[in-house]
């Protein structure tokens, strides 16, 4: 398994190193353009156009659909009662807190970096995660709550591979099913579902299923080293599938069908 992963993120890897040589305020600049970028991508498309839905294809910002309650305003799109489950699971992300504390904060700019030395918040006055940063300490809640819209995506990507009702495949299918893989390998990679499944048992064989336990844990830390990674894969392949829905939507591509 580890020799499969690391052929698959072998290229992303070599990436990486050829990044970490560029000057480093690339890194916090472009981690806050495409974070603002996605932002605003959302919040316009869920407040400001029609439900991403097409034929057997419903975009992943809005699913699963849930009726409104009577109180709830009509401007605002029943999207948003989904969408805190996976926005709250990446703003908790202990991946994205890093790259967001560098990006938005400059808190630090960038590690070992002489940018370090011009911190906005001198090491004495660093207090850690408290205020409002405290409640990051829920992200085990929200991979729970995601673990239930991710079982609904999948349902969706079965739905995407029967067009007028019967198995095809299509490349908005394979854009569905890309994207419910990246999901899932960025859902199962994270580091408190790593620590949840063995991260906290000292001993593995004075527990129930510790040996599973164990080969369970060796797994998700080899997806877990990558976890930035798949972080950013995920976010793409969500933009992608909602702008493929929209522009089958507005009739700019047509949906090729492969089978
Ligand atoms: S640490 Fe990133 S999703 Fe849990």
């Amino acid at each position: 398994m580890a020799g499969t992963t690391d052929v698959v993120t072998r290229p992303f890897t070599v990436a990486a190193g050829a990044v970490k040589r560029l000057p480093w305020w690339v890194g916090p600049i472009t981690v806050t353009a495409v974070l603002v970028g996605f932002g605003i991508y959302v919040m316009i498309t869920i407040l400001f156009f029609a439900r991403g839905e097409y034929e057997n294809y419903l975009s992943p910002f809005y699913s699963p659909p849930i009726g409104t309650p009577s109180w709830w305003p009509d401007w605002l799109s029943p999207a948003f009662l989904v969408l805190w489950a996976p926005l709250g699971f990446r703003a908790t992300c202990y991946y994205y807190r890093k790259a967001y504390y560098r990006a938005f904060f400059w808190d630090p700019p960038g590690c070992a970096s002489k940018a370090q030395q011009r911190e906005p918040r001198s090491a004495e006055n660093y207090r850690g995660e408290r205020n409002l940063f405290v409640w990051n300490n829920i992200h085990r809640y929200f991979l729970y709550a995601t673990f239930v819209v991710l079982a609904f995506l999948t349902i969706d990507t079965v739905r995407a591979f029967l067009p007028e009702g019967s198995f095809g495949i299509t490349v908005g299918s394979l854009i569905f099913l890309v994207n419910l893989v990246l999901l899932w390998t960025y859902q199962i990679s994270c580091h408190s579902l790593r620590h949840l499944v063995g991260g906290r048992v000292d001993c593995y064989s004075c527990v129930t299923g510790g040996s599973a336990r164990h080969k369970a844990y060796n797994w998700l830390s080899v997806l877990n080293r990558q976890h930035a990674l798949w972080a950013w894969l995920s976010l793409f392949s969500l933009l992608i599938t909602d702008v493929y829905i929209r522009l089958l939507l507005a009739g700019v591509v047509p949906d090729l069908r492969i089978i």
